[in-house]
């Protein structure tokens, strides 16, 4: 059993606040993401939460024991966590075997225990057939492996991952992505992710929490994050989309700077921010509720990725491949929308661009 209760936990280095009253609790075999731009505290949570850091106010337990608090702390060697790293440090001048087996030695178990074990964890990884090999010996991804098995390999019931596959190239994280799954299913362990790459959360995890500037902005499954962004901010962050501003008016929002609009029977009124993303309109020749003119396209094999002009301004639209051959630059086109999202305008201008 791995529970984590994170309890209204705020973070300062100095005067600088970089977490902010994160409160959540962590459910047993969970796997959570921790998502976020580049210094919005991901790392710094992570690092709490194992121990090497210790909150500036709140409460953290695991399973219910309180290990960091006020009165408490308990270092990281006893809670009984695992942790990998973007920079994945093996031992060199260990071969596979020994690099895995290394924890075992630490806890001082018995050679056919370490043995039985490591060859398990091996298996386990795909990486049995490299047991005798040094890392130097082995591709980035199977040095990776090599750090997770020797994360695995002491059974922690609670694993920590941060940004471990961003040293790989695309294909091998990829694939990578699947093999963590996996072995999060089979070990039955629970599971808290760091990245910043919003497809590697959509993909492995059971909840993500978007954060910014250390300000928790949403918790949700992958799809409840993707179609149903709570702000500006995680509607960007996540995926692509077109900002347009708009103006709601008599059953209808009137995209403002484009002239056009679309019917609208939702709750709010006046200024606002319509938010759609590039996949969700289809371009047709025959009819469509917006008009423009195909300023761009561009062909990407899977998709055919255009900028559509409307009224001198530009909207992204992701297009079926096929459309490629049927579509011409400058051509009259016609834009179904079929799913947007509608944000109260909130004045910055961070988040209300066309096209990103
Ligand atoms: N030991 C530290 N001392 C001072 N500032 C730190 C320290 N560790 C992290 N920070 C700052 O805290 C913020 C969050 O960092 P971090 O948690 O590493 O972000 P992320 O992992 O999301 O990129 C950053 O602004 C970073 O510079
Ligand atoms: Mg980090």
């Amino acid at each position: 059993m791995s529970t984590i209760t994170i309890k209204n936990v705020t973070k300062a280095f100095g005067d600088v606040v970089v977490l902010k009253e994160f409160d959540q609790v962590f459910q047993d075999k969970e796997f959570i993401t921790l998502l976020g731009p580049s210094g919005c505290g991901k790392t710094t949570m992570l690092r709490m939460i194992a121990g090497f850091e210790k909150p500036t106010s709140g409460e953290i337990s695991i399973d219910g024991k309180v290990v960091s608090s006020e009165k408490t702390f308990v270092p990281p060697e006893r809670r009984d966590i695992g942790m990998v790293f973007q920079s994945y440090a093996v031992w060199p001048h260990m071969t596979v075997f020994d690099n895995v087996a290394y924890p075992l030695k630490i806890k001082k178990l018995d050679k056919a225990t370490i043995k039985q074990k490591v060859e398990w964890i091996l298996d386990a990884v795909h990486l049995s057939q490299y047991a005798n090999r040094m890392p130097n010996q082995l591709s980035g991804g199977q040095q990776q492996r090599v750090a997770l098995g020797r994360a695995l390999v002491a059974e922690p019931k609670l694993l920590l991952l941060d940004e471990p596959l961003s040293n790989l190239d695309a294909k091998l994280r990829e694939s990578m992505r699947f093999e963590i799954k996996e072995i999060q299913k089979n070990f039955g362990i629970t599971v808290v992710y760091v990245t910043h790459d919003q497809t590697e959360a959509m993909a492995m995890s059971d909840r993500v929490i978007v954060i910014n500037r250390g300000i928790i902005q949403q918790v949700g499954s992958p799809l409840e994050i993707y179609r149903h962004p709570a702000n500006q901010f995680v509607a960007d962050f996540v995926g692509k989309i077109n900002f347009i501003k708009g103006q709601v008016k008599d059953g209808r929002v009137e995209l403002t700077g484009l002239g056009q609009s679309l019917a609208y029977d939702g709750p709010l009124t006046g200024q606002v921010v319509v938010a759609i993303r590039p996949e969700n309109i289809r371009l047709s020749l025959e009819k469509g509720e917006l008009h423009g003119k195909i300023h761009s396209m561009f062909y990407l094999g899977d998709v055919n990725d255009c900028r559509i002009d409307i009224n001198g301004e530009q909207v992204r639209v992701i297009a079926d491949s096929h459309s490629y051959d049927a579509l011409y630059g400058n051509e009259d086109v016609f834009l179904q929308v079929r799913e947007f999202l509608v944000y109260e305008d909130d004045g910055s201008d961070d988040h209300t661009k066309i096209v990103t």
